[in-house]
């Protein structure tokens, strides 16, 4: 391993050993024994403690600060593993093999390939669209791209219709000898077909949110999109892509780790926006951009643009105290802090803390304002931690780490989006297997029996 990206190995194994000598335990049992519907839960505002459904791709646990992708800790990911790995791991369930992990890599890059959807995107005013709002436009038009449920060749064919039939049959009317294991065939080939653009549409959306990204990147700072270089892994393309020089060994392994770290993280608000539009069998590419357009808010994924800003609105370590003492009189929400579900720190932040302090080191730049985020964390835990169990969570540090990799701050939602897709595609699947459209109710508290008087107005 190069000597720069053994640092960064050391670093996050000493992160790993203080998170579990800090945080060992059981998991919880009450959120990770499979469900007997109906279930009680205590329900607060927010759907906070409510159960949505169940799951095998990933467990947070808040008390202690897990947090799990299919039975892998996340310390461990981080460590021994790749974007492409773990995209993989979410969306099937297992580590891919060496053959699987080369296709798989293959039709990523291929995915970064979205010129109609560039070329649909330049006719709007980039430059002017905070790149959130362009992303979720660029999300949904890929469905032009790839989609052919709207093309002529997509309507069912007589054979399939004829095995639509057949599926119908009980099967002793169906036919039997060749012709059985033809109709037998045909089924198991178009419910392959169908797999496979199911698939392929979750590949697709994540290369193809990478492409945007990137472009959009370029676009914004007065250049011309890249394409994808295949002989590039997705994180290093990644950043080719959005910055036009190739990264180093250093830069590439800190992007690929932030992308693992990004990737799912349960029932957040991003994740249940794109189910709930996905629980009505709508389109994919719809449920995706949902999602989208949940995390661009700054009380979620948004928050990472808004701690770069708080941190240069503060300015110097000096001002770290009367800036809180101030933001705490007015009830300010501190950006970077707390969590609805973590109530101890954040262990994606226990990567990206270090990830960033290793950064600022390297330069002159981005050490005054790590310094300035490390005395404002020591404030507000000191203040809140015990009291409220406000710690700082995974958009805190990834800004100076985005920063420190010479990304704007507008672009930050954006990666945070690329990597959470491989989570949303993967959660959309699993509850697509079981599906059963959300629908929560509201507490009614309003009148009733309103008479309506002519002239009422
Ligand atoms: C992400 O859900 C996920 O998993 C999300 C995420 C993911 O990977 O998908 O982890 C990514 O969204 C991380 C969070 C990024 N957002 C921020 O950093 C914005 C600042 N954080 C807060 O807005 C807040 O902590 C939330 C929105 C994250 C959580 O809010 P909750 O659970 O609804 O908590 P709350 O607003 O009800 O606050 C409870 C108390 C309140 O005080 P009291 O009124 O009881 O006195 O805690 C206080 C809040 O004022 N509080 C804060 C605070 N967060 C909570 N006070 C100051 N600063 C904060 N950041």
């Amino acid at each position: 391993m190069h000597k720069k990206t053994q640092e960064i190995t050391d670093l996050l194994i000493k992160a790993a050993e203080k998170a579990r000598k800090e945080t060992s335990g059981e998991p919880e049992p009450g959120l990770t024994s499979p469900i007997n519907w109906p279930i009680d839960c205590v329900v607060g505002p927010g759907l906070e403690g409510a159960i949505a459904c169940e799951s095998k791709i990933g467990y947070v646990n808040g008390t202690k600060g897990w947090l799990i992708y299919r039975g892998y800790d996340i310390f461990d990911l981080c460590i021994n593993s790749t974007y492409e790995e773990v995209s993989y791991l979410l969306l099937h369930g297992e580590l891919p093999t060496e053959v699987q992990l080369k296709v798989y890599k293959k039709k990523l890059t291929q995915c970064f390939n979205v010129p109609e959807t560039l070329r649909t995107l330049l006719s709007f005013s980039i430059e002017k669209m905070h790149p959130m709002a362009i992303l979720r436009l660029g999300l949904n038009m890929l469905r032009q791209e790839f989609t052919k449920a709207d093309q002529a060749d997509h309507k069912p064919s007589a054979d399939s219709s004829i095995a639509t039939d057949a599926d119908t049959i009980a099967m002793e009317f169906a036919p039997r000898g060749e012709e059985h294991a033809i109709f037998e065939f045909k089924k198991k080939k178009r419910e392959e077909e169908e797999a496979a653009a199911g698939i392929n549409s979750c590949y697709r959306l994540i290369g193809g949110a990478a492409a945007i990204t990137a472009a959009m990147n370029r676009i914004r700072s007065g250049h011309f999109p890249i394409e994808a270089d295949p002989e590039l892994s997705f994180a290093a393309n990644f950043l080719f892509m959005m910055t036009g020089k190739k990264p180093s060994v250093e830069e590439e392994r800190i992007m690929d780790i932030s992308l693992i770290l990004h990737a799912d993280h349960g029932m957040n608000a991003s994740t249940f926006a794109a189910m709930v539009v996905a629980s009505t069998l709508s389109d994919i590419y719809f449920s995706i951009g949902s999602g989208a357009a949940a995390l661009s808010g700054p009380l979620h994924g948004g928050a990472n643009e808004q701690v770069i800003h708080m941190l240069k609105e503060i300015g110097s370590v000096e001002n770290v105290k009367p800036w809180f003492v101030k933001a705490r009189k007015d009830k300010r929400k501190i950006s970077g802090f707390g969590h609805r579900v973590y109530k101890a720190y954040d262990p994606r932040a226990r990567i990206l803390g270090p990830l960033a302090k290793h950064l600022a080191k390297q330069n002159k730049e981005f050490g005054p304002l790590f310094k300035i985020a490390k005395e404002l964390e020591k404030e507000v835990v000191s203040s809140f931690g015990k009291e409220k169990k406000i710690f700082p969570n995974v958009d805190f540090y990834s800004g100076i780490v985005y920063h420190a990799l010479g990304i704007p701050a507008e672009m930050f939602t954006p990666i945070f989006t690329v990597s959470r897709v491989a989570g949303w595609t993967a959660r959309v699947n699993e509850y697509l297997e079981n599906n059963r459209i959300f629908r929560p109710r509201a507490m009614y508290i309003g009148p009733f029996n309103k008479k309506y008087l002519n002239g009422n107005l």
